[in-house]
């Protein structure tokens, strides 16, 4: 695959038309998180009521596919429980963005980047 065929239309509108975009005032939940490579930043926030995530978004700068998969990956969180989330693969959040990246292992470190956040913050 060559490099230029991850960033299908998708990945670009989602790029320029983030979902989840933003942040939670008194998150139950918040980490920030950067990929050495490239200096980029996400940071993740949560709100949980019963055990549940009813709440995730994500501010911060990064490539397309970072803002992507973090874009799907909050809404991927929704609804979940604990338990659940803390259960997720990575194999799970990449399919999120229905592309492969197993021969892009720098485009597959941006794409991973919400899923490390998500365990950094469940850490805190
Ligand atoms: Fe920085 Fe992708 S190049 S997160």
């Amino acid at each position: 695959m060559a490099t230029d065929d991850v960033y299908q239309e998708f990945i670009i509108e989602l790029y320029k038309n983030p979902l989840n975009f933003g942040k939670i005032d008194n998150a139950d939940y918040r980490a920030e998180i950067y990929n050495a490579t490239c200096g980029d930043m996400i940071e993740i926030y949560l709100k949980v009521q019963g055990g549940a995530v009813i709440e995730a978004k994500f501010m911060g700068k990064g490539c397309a596919i970072s803002q992507a998969s973090a874009s799907l990956f909050m809404g991927y969180l929704k609804g979940k429980t604990l338990d659940d989330i803390r259960k997720i693969r990575k194999e799970e959040a990449l399919a999120l963005l229905k592309i492969d990246l197993s021969k892009n292992p720098t485009r597959m470190k941006c794409a991973l980047l919400p899923l490390d956040a998500l365990r950094k913050a469940l850490k805190s």
